[in-house]
């Protein structure tokens, strides 16, 4: 049986069964270069410090750059019995420099060397799913460009509600992706704080240079409080909570992409390479790919809720509990970014159906709200308007016919007040150039949204 590293105090062994329950090393090896990456600066700083002799740090560094080859190339002999990604790669160094590497844990705990690893790992993958992020937001504002001639129904209630511009639509995605971006940048402030230097918790007794550490590693703050330091898992709380957010986001998308490519709308085609098929059913063309963002978005909203349960009822500072993150950021990293991926690469896929758009805006008396409009701004009340427009379209129902094929005479039995101009604004498209409310469904208000975007995305 291997040694502990706290075998001093202890007699007998730890039960195989409890050792194989606590170990971690399955899912934090995955920390290896933030671990290694820590190390070496935290080596550096004692050297520097004299905390050790520069010939140690020096050796130890060479210790640690050939162990990270040795993971790199499969090599490295990770073992359960020592527990996690820390104790393995101290162990080994042990092993591959001698006693030398026993100094490298000196004025370091494993509760600020795992705080320390996840924040350089989140720091990176934070970075990874912006760049995502800015793809995905560029292909949405160049999807809009090459369709701002589509037509198509606003839907609420998903019953058809006013004509707008698919760029329109598709432009709305683009804000909720640039609000996401704006709350990871922020939440990456947090995680970009130095936790090393707190050790278990309530400091060390070296006389440890914790800037010289941050600088080393690229960090512009330290933390402030070492018992805070050890004990805090908020950022990464934070983070799955942004990427919750982020997902409800792109699985509404993927929701519409699959109402959008049913025969009941018809709107897209989704192309083969996105779509699968039925191993029973041949005519069938499913929309897997959206329907799986959609299904994964529960999987991070059930990461959030496990940390933060984790979290919930431990006393300061460090609690064995707090092992268990690792999963769910792992999962939610994973999912983000696979889903930003795939999500984007489909979108430039899809073949929008504009003549089912335009078709779908024929029926449904989709320019009542206009002829509501049209009344008010003849003086009448829009209450008023609102009664006497349904009328109508009650009126147009009885008769089996849609708003805008009524004559001027069936409509002037309902207001004097209308004119044959109406129907400038009963039309789809006199509909739509008439909403130039600022960031209303306007041609040039969108063409200009798409512009500003343009820019905006530019300087991402
Ligand atoms: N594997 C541990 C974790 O992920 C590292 C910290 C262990 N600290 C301790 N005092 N046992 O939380």
């Amino acid at each position: 049986m291997a040694r502990k590293p706290w075998h001093g105090r202890f007699k007998k062994d730890l039960h195989k069964l409890a050792e194989k329950f606590s170990a971690s090393i399955d899912v934090d090896k995955r920390l290896y270069r933030e671990d290694i990456e820590g190390s070496i600066a935290h080596t550096k700083m004692l050297g520097k410090t004299g905390i050790i002799s520069k010939k140690e740090s020096e050796k130890i560094i060479k210790g640690l750059k050939s162990i990270r080859k040795e993971i790199e190339r499969g090599k490295f002999p990770f073992r359960d019995e020592y527990e996690d990604i820390h104790l393995n790669i101290e162990k080994r160094l042990i092993e591959k420099i001698g006693q030398a590497g026993g100094k490298l844990h000196t004025a370091r705990s494993r509760n600020d060397q795992v705080v320390l690893d996840m924040r350089l790992y989140l720091r990176r993958e934070i970075d990874e799913i912006i760049s995502l992020l800015k793809l995905l937001s560029e292909t949405i504002v160049n999807l809009a460009e090459k369709n701002i001639k589509v037509f198509m129904p606003l839907y609420t209630h998903l019953q058809r509600a006013q004509p707008v511009l698919l760029s329109h639509h598709l432009m709305a995605y683009f804000e909720m992706f640039k609000r996401e971006r704006a709350r990871f940048i922020d939440c990456r402030n947090r995680v970009n704080v130095m936790p090393l230097g707190s050790g278990a918790g309530a400091g060390t007794s070296f006389p440890v240079d914790r800037h010289y550490v941050a600088k080393l590693l690229g960090f512009p703050e330290i933390t402030k409080n070492s018992i805070d330091s050890v004990s805090d898992r908020d950022f990464i709380i934070e983070f799955i909570s942004i990427s919750s957010s982020l997902m409800m986001h792109l699985s509404r998308l993927s929701e519409e992409l699959v109402i959008w490519s049913s025969k009941e709308f018809d709107f897209i085609d989704l192309g083969d390479e996105f779509t699968t098929g039925s191993s029973i059913m041949p005519q069938k063309r499913n929309p897997d790919i959206s329907e799986l963002i959609r299904g994964k978005t529960g999987k991070v909203y059930g990461n959030l809720m496990s940390v933060l349960t984790i979290m919930k009822g431990l006393p300061l500072s460090y609690n064995r509990d707090m092992q268990e993150d690792k999963e769910p950021m792992f999962s939610t990293v994973d999912t983000v970014k696979s889903c930003i991926e795939v999500l984007t690469e489909m979108l430039g896929h899809i073949n929008f159906k504009s003549e089912n758009m335009r078709k779908a805006l024929t029926k449904g008396h989709i320019t009542a709200t206009d002829l509501a409009d049209y009344l008010a701004r003849k003086g009448i009340p829009f209450r008023q308007a609102h009664e006497i427009t349904g009328r109508i379209v009650r009126y147009a129902e009885q008769k089996g016919k849609d708003l805008i094929n009524l004559s001027i005479s069936d409509l002037k039995k309902f207001s004097k007040k209308i004119e044959a101009e109406v129907f400038e604004f009963l039309t789809v498209e006199g509909s739509i150039s008439s909403r130039v409310s600022q960031h209303g469904t306007s041609p040039e208000n969108v063409l200009k949204m798409i512009k500003d975007s343009k820019k905006d995305t530019a300087s991402w």
